[in-house]
Parts: structure tokens; C-alpha cells; sequence
């Protein structure tokens, strides 16, 4: 752990925008992510923030804000970062920021196959709420308590 550089963890700004799109598409082809729907992401309720290492981005998280609740709606870092704690991280921003917007508790969606993920998320104290399949691919909903 200690011969990695520390990431910095940081709200998104512009000149991210085409980073994350294209992480977000090479993670999530189905989501045609784009720098212009980031933007309007951003006026819509949803907060972004990114984890730097040597200024370049290698990873986000996005979060959105819903009446009494949150959705975390995507988590990526790339393959070369992972496994350091990064993932953790960001993941800890966004419920540290759910929490100071006064948000109760927060969820998401992750595909069942993707065992890492769950994982993660599961010694981040989210457990299973429910399952729904989608075009053959079960889904697990899964969603954590935050103190206010
Ligand atoms: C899921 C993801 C964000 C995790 O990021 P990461 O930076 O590797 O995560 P961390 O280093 O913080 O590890 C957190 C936990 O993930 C699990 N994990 C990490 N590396 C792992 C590996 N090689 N094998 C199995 N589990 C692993 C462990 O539970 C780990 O906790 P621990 O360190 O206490 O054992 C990353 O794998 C990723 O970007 N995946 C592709 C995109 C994706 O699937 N996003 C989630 C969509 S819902």
C-alpha cells in the first residue's frame, strides 16, 4: 500500500468531463456517456467526483440526489488502479456526501456477476435489498444507512 501514491479525491471539474465520459463508456458501453450529458448531469441532481493520482483522473464516483435518499449511480476505477483502495474511497466520498446533504440512506444497483463490486460494497456495510432481472442478467439493489 505504502509504494503507491496516495490519490487525491476531488469534485469533478470541466476539464474531467472527457476522462470520465470515456471510462464511463469503456466500463458501460450502453450508457453513450458524453462530456455535453455530464454537464447536464450536473444540473439535473447529480454529483460527481474523481480520485487523481500524478493529476491524471483514474477513477469517479456519481451520486444522485432523490427526496430522502441516494443513488449511487456509477463507480469506476481503471484496472491499473484497482485494488489499492481507490474504489473504497470514492465510495466513502459520496456517502460522507450524501450524509451532509442530509440524505437517510443510500442505494444502488450492481449486476450479480460482478462479484468485486458486491463485495466492495458489502464491507462498505451495504446489504441486499432486492433482485430484478433484465434482459437475462439478474440485478441486485443494494443500499446502506448514512447518520445524519
Ligand atoms: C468495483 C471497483 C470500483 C473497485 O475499485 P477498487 O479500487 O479496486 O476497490 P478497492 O481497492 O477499494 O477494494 C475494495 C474491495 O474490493 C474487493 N477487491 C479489490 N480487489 C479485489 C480483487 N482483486 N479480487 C477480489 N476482490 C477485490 C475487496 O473486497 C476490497 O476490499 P478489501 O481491500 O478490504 O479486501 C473496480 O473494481 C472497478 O472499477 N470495476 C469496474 C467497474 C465496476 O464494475 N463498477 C461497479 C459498478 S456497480
Amino acid at each position: 500500500m505504502d509504494e503507491f501514491q496516495q490519490p487525491l479525491i476531488r469534485r469533478i471539474e470541466q476539464k474531467d468531463f472527457e476522462a470520465v465520459a470515456e471510462m464511463t463508456n469503456r466500463h458501460f458501453p450502453q450508457m453513450d456517456m458524453t462530456a455535453s450529458r455530464i454537464t447536464r448531469r450536473l444540473s439535473k441532481g447529480f454529483y460527481y467526483f474523481v480520485a487523481t493520482v500524478d493529476g491524471s483522473v483514474v477513477g469517479f464516483v456519481d451520486i444522485l440526489l432523490r427526496e430522502g435518499r441516494a443513488k449511487l449511480m456509477g463507480l469506476v476505477v481503471e484496472d491499473e488502479f484497482q485494488g489499492r483502495g481507490i474504489g473504497s474511497a470514492l465510495l466513502n466520498k459520496a456517502l460522507e456526501f450524501a450524509r451532509t446533504q442530509g440524505k437517510n440512506s443510500v442505494y444502488l444497483e450492481v449486476k450479480q456477476s460482478n462479484i468485486r463490486a458486491i463485495k466492495m460494497y458489502e464491507t462498505q456495510g451495504f446489504v441486499f435489498s432486492k433482485e430484478r432481472g433484465e434482459s437475462g442478467e439478474s440485478i441486485y439493489i443494494m443500499s446502506r444507512k448514512v447518520e445524519t
